[in-house]
């Protein structure tokens, strides 16, 4: 792949790097015994229970479960993007991002066209003080409720409707106009460049890191188009961006909740108003870039959409989006408005309790998904309740297993007086180790393939007594054996790896969040250390009859060699009997 970080280079990284100076230089932490401990900062804490290992090289909150590598702890606490974490990183320790499959794996760039983009809306901001014709823009401002404060605060602009001062200011040279064509500020008609906004008040739009990367522009009155956004550009992604998220990163750094409403002006008015959590999509529907970004920062998003027909279709839209990674973590909820009514219109209306009343009889997800469903059907006789079990099964096996989905079934089941809607998930801890095809079994009481992993993770220095791994072990398509072996091969030819960078190892892969939440499960606290190597041998054994079971009901079953070699095999045995001497 193209533009990928090769594992071996984030291996070196993470060995570069000291996980305890990453933390402790942004939040404060104090030695307690061989770790670090902090209040946690993911989290409302009094009493820490943020640990920060140097030997491991990973950090964990028994509170909230966060847990990481230092990569994972900037993308967390800065809210990097992968990418960006690895840059961060690479820089501190001196080291020079490679480049795999010809690419460069750091792309084109950027900081001129950030550098630009910052100075037009420098130039923007002061033409909103300076221009004559800007005093049409500052008294439409005023008409709209805003305070001087909030419009320094968002960075408001204005752009005359005559002249063209950016392509004048800043287009000196042609590489300069280069720059404003690539980003959006200037546009070519005719042969003839021109700026793009005219005649508007300029919003700039700001990544997470308050840089610029893009604008938006308003008509001072009516006309079309009401709005103008920059295009898409090598900086700004509408799928990716949201309005006010740095802003309302600067007011608030945890909130409990953030919501999402559909207008830069709804923004800000919202913010004057002091409700701070609030960002815009920027003319488009949610993605789930947008999800993912918001489940970072808040456990809880509040869509806010207009009460009529559209701002159902929206919201519905936006539900199908979330479905697939609903799990519990992020709770989801939607608020309809009265019909006609936004954010802005309302909060003026109303005030801000009122509105801070409203926002706690928003809908959650799953009250929305059966209601919208109900509408669709005759809820009073038993067609139409099958039907509603039929209309909501595609939804509901798109979501993630988990307390979360059962739980929507069961009000389902519940609804339609049926007995099952959509298979349960394979939560329950007696079928653990039985994985459907393509989830691995579920932690919260590990399985002894869970177990295994866990431990490993934990000290890899178990994988050294392994001395190969069967090929019925291989043959098993089980994806939590599948992991174990993959780990245990990366351990035997990688032995000084972390288990931070262990974890990292995964990241691309569609169970590294199972494996990271493995890494810090509960259950490894009760097992003493000297009965480590005692367990894990349990746990091969008993995961190696598996396998000979698994193996022997197969036709053409060839070999039952073990999963490792008998000279092993005695010697783990012989470790394991001293260390239940050693405890007694
Ligand atoms: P609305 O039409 O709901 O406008 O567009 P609004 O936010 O209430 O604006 P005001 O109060 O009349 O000033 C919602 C969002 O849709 C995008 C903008 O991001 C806008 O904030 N939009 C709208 C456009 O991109 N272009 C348009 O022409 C209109
Ligand atoms: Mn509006």
């Amino acid at each position: 792949m193209s533009g990928r970080i090769p594992p071996e280079f984030i291996d070196e990284l993470l060995a570069r790097t000291d996980i305890v100076d990453v933390i402790g230089t942004r939040i404060q932490i104090r030695k307690a015994g061989k770790d670090f401990e902090a209040r946690c900062p993911f989290h409302e804490e009094r009493t820490p229970s943020f640990t920060v290992s140097p030997s491991k090289q990973f950090y964990h909150c028994f509170g909230c479960g966060a847990n990481g590598s230092a990569i994972g702890f900037l993308m967390e606490y800065d809210r990097l993007s992968f990418r960006e974490a690895i840059d961060e990183l690479a820089r501190r320790a001196g080291l020079t991002v490679p480049v795999e499959g010809g690419v460069a794996a750091s792309g084109p760039d950027h900081a001129p066209l950030h550098a630009l983009l910052a100075r037009a809306s420098d130039a923007y901001r002061e033409l909103l003080r300076v221009h004559p014709a800007a005093s049409a823009a500052v008294e439409y401002l005023k008409g709209r409720g805003l305070s001087g404060e909030i419009a320094a605060r968002f960075g408001l602009g204005f752009a005359p409707a005559v002249g063209d001062p950016i392509l004048t200011r800043l287009g000196v040279d042609q590489a300069a106009q280069q720059g404003l064509l690539t980003t959006g500020l200037i546009v070519e008609y005719e042969g003839r460049r021109r700026d793009r906004f005219r005649g508007r008040i300029i919003f700039p739009i700001r990544d997470r890191r308050g840089r610029v990367i893009g604008f938006g522009g308003r008509l001072l009155g009516d006309g079309k188009p009401k709005y103008l956004n920059s295009p898409e550009t090598p900086l700004f992604h509408k799928g990716r961006a949201l309005y006010g998220l740095f802003e309302a990163q600067q007011a608030q750094r945890q909130p409990g909740f953030m919501l999402v409403v559909e207008g830069y002006l709804d923004v800000i008015a919202l913010a004057q108003y002091g409700l701070t959590n609030v960002v815009a999509t920027l003319g488009t529907a949610t993605t789930p870039e947008h999800l993912q970004l918001l489940g970072r920062i808040a456990p809880e998003v509040v869509f806010c959409f207009d009460g009529d027909r559209a701002g159902r279709a929206a919201a519905w839209k936006a539900l199908q989006t979330a479905l697939p990674t609903v799990s519990g973590h992020q709770s989801i909820r939607f608020l309809f408005l009265p019909e006609g009514e936004d954010p802005d219109t309302l909060i003026r209306a109303e005030g801000v309790e009122a509105f801070r009343t409203r926002l706690q009889t928003a809908q959650p997800l799953s009250e929305f998904l059966i209601d919208q469903l109900s509408r669709q059907v005759d809820m009073a006789s038993m067609d139409g309740r099958a039907r509603l079990v039929s209309l909501a099964e595609p939804l509901i096996q798109g979501m993630p297993g988990g307390i979360y989905r059962d739980l929507l079934n069961q009000r389902l089941v519940e609804l339609a007086g049926l007995s099952s809607v959509a298979r349960p998930s394979p939560s329950r801890p007696a079928r653990a180790g039985v994985a459907r095809p393509g989830m691995p079994p579920r932690p919260n009481r590990p399985s002894r393939i869970a177990l295994a992993i866990a431990l490993l993770l934990n000290h890899p220095e178990l994988a050294e007594r392994v001395s190969e791994v069967a090929d019925d072990w291989r043959r098993w398509s089980n994806p939590g054996v599948e992991i174990l072996v993959q780990l245990l091969e990366m351990i035997s030819s990688h032995p000084t790896l972390s288990k931070a960078a262990l974890v990292e190892r995964w990241r691309e892969h569609h169970h590294f969040s199972y494996l990271q939440r493995l890494s810090v499960d509960p259950i490894l606290g009760d097992i003493p250390l000297e009965g480590i190597v005692d367990e894990f041998l349990g746990a091969l054994n008993r995961i190696s009859e598996d396998v000979r079971k698994e193996d022997r009901r197969r036709p053409l079953n060839q070999s039952t060699t073990t999963a490792w070699s008998e000279d092993a095999r005695a010697r783990l045995e012989r470790e394991a009997a001293a260390a239940r001497t050693r405890r007694r």
